[in-house]
């Protein structure tokens, strides 16, 4: 591996340790809860902003349901995206589909003109 690749690696390894930090803010998707089954997260009364840095959920839509509530765990997938133009390269012009698999990468051998060995995009379920 030359100092390009071992770059590249360290560059994908922070930005899987920074995605993975814990006391982020839950995304939208997260707060997606019917009001019936949400439950109470800090103490009533409390602002939006203390709420969500707290690490919960604020919705003050619905009267007489907890307003601040604990966010769904988050469930991420791995997809190879369906978008052509939003392909990151992940092989090199020519490569064949068992290198490209060997990479852990998508590969699609069409249309010309963008990378046929791509990388995965990671996506949120349950939204
Ligand atoms: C707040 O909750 C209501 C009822 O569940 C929902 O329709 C609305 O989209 C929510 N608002 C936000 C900003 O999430």
């Amino acid at each position: 591996m030359d100092v390009k690749g071992i770059c590249l690696l360290f560059g994908i390894l922070a930005v899987v340790l920074i995605s993975s930090t814990e006391g982020k803010p839950p995304s939208k998707c997260q707060c997606k809860i019917a009001a019936r089954e949400r439950r109470n997260c800090g103490p009533p009364g409390i602002s939006a902003a203390e709420c969500r840095k707290a690490g919960c959920c604020f919705n003050a839509s619905v009267p007489g349901v907890p307003w601040c509530f604990t966010p769904k765990p988050k469930k991420v997938k791995k997809v190879c995206p369906a978008d052509p133009r939003i392909r990151v390269n992940c092989g090199y012009p020519g490569i064949t589909a068992k290198e490209c698999l060997s990479r852990r990468c998508c590969f699609r051998a069409h249309p010309a003109g963008v990378p046929w060995c791509f990388y995965h995009r990671t996506v949120e379920e349950g939204c």
